[in-house]
């Protein structure tokens, strides 16, 4: 579905001279219109990614399928997004394999959970908890436009993961947990119920206090590894001639990944020599610095954007408006794997 000629549906990124890129959606007889002129769908139709072609003006066009780092970057959204960087390394930290059952929460637009299905494959499972419903309704919208039909592996529960998924979760069923939320200290048992012995928890902070207090739980529960923890910073680099230099703007902060190990059951965990003394956090010093009350940890607290209710519905109604024309334009078959190997084709 990722390869052949274009078809109507598909989404194609559209790159002009300035390198200033447009995500459009295809469609039998469809005009794109800018104040540099019209495009005419019908040029592009037909045609293998890579063409370049020119609107009614003369103004020209690269024509490429969207890859996932571009799709996430240009897809409706309500909750602010894994960034392509981080969702990389989280698969790498977490080691997501092909096969993996992996439970994910919040889901919010759905931008990590492409890359988790993304690396446990079709005969994988993904199971991503999100309390609200209508974050949920726009990933599920953004994840059915980007596969082109429901993913056969995915499976999505609103509610909280720290109330829905001790119900649900087999207990030490699940290879991998990944936590991107306000307060992910919250679902500390949920997460040691679901794991297996040597199961991966990754959990993504945008917060240097929220890190220390997932760390210090962490070590608290003694049911995990010693936590590590890093981020990643990625610079981009300017290419032009002898000008070859890192690029003067770059993201400068998106959040921390912490990953710890679950143990097995009644294991103590090995203290690491290098740390020079157990952690002498005392309750009454994680109160004074990091607040205990759960109330604190609050988006405005955290100076995180809040999304209205109004916002979080038109992006579920256009992701939704995506997903239907990429079923439209996914060939008409069963499972992903058949559709794969009909198209012959597959860059998951
Ligand atoms: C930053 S967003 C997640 C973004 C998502 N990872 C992405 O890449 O699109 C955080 C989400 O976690 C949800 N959330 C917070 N706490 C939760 C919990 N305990 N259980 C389930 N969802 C939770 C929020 O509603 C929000 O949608």
């Amino acid at each position: 579905m990722r390869r052949g000629p274009l078809r109507p549906g598909q989404r194609v990124q559209l790159t002009d001279r300035r390198g200033r890129l447009s995500t459009i959606t295809l469609r039998d007889g469809g005009e794109w219109h800018t104040h540099k002129g019209v495009l005419r769908h019908d040029l592009m139709l037909g045609q293998h990614e890579g063409v370049v072609v020119a609107n009614e003006a003369g103004v020209e066009y690269q024509v490429l399928r969207p890859l996932l780092n571009d799709y996430v970057l240009s897809m409706p959204r309500g909750a602010t997004v894994v960034y392509p960087k981080d969702s990389a390394q989280i698969v790498q930290v977490a080691d997501v394999f092909p096969g993996a059952r992996v439970i994910e929460a919040g889901v919010g637009s759905g931008a990590l959970s492409l890359s988790l299905l993304r690396a446990v494959g079709d005969r994988g499972s993904l199971r991503s908890y999100e309390r609200r419903e209508d974050f949920a309704d726009i990933a599920r919208g953004n994840v059915e436009a980007f596969f082109g039909q429901p993913h056969p592996g995915w499976d999505v529960v609103v509610g909280d993961l720290q109330e829905r998924a001790p119900e649900i979760e087999e207990t030490g069923a699940t290879d991998r947990v990944v936590l991107d939320m306000l307060a992910p200290w919250e679902c500390l048992d949920a997460v040691a119920h679901a794991l297996v012995p040597g199961g991966v928890w990754v959990s993504y902070v945008a917060t240097v206090t929220q890190l220390s207090r997932l760390a210090e739980a962490i070590r608290a529960s003694g049911r995990f590894t010693e936590p590590e923890a890093h981020e990643t910073m990625l610079r981009t680099w300017h290419l032009d001639g002898l000008a070859v230099r890192p690029d003067h703007r770059m993201v400068a902060h998106t959040g921390f990944l912490l990953s710890a190990r679950r143990l097995a059951d009644d294991q103590t965990p090995l203290q690491l020599r290098r740390r020079e003394k157990q952690s002498d956090v005392t309750e009454e010093d994680m109160a004074a610095w990091l607040p205990r009350d759960e109330d604190a940890w609050s988006e405005e607290a955290l100076k995180t954007r809040g999304v209205t209710g109004r916002k979080a519905r038109k992006a579920a109604a256009h992701a939704h408006r995506m997903a239907e024309d990429a079923r439209a334009a996914a060939p008409v078959t069963g499972a992903q794997d058949q559709a794969d190997e009909e198209e012959g084709s597959d860059d998951r």
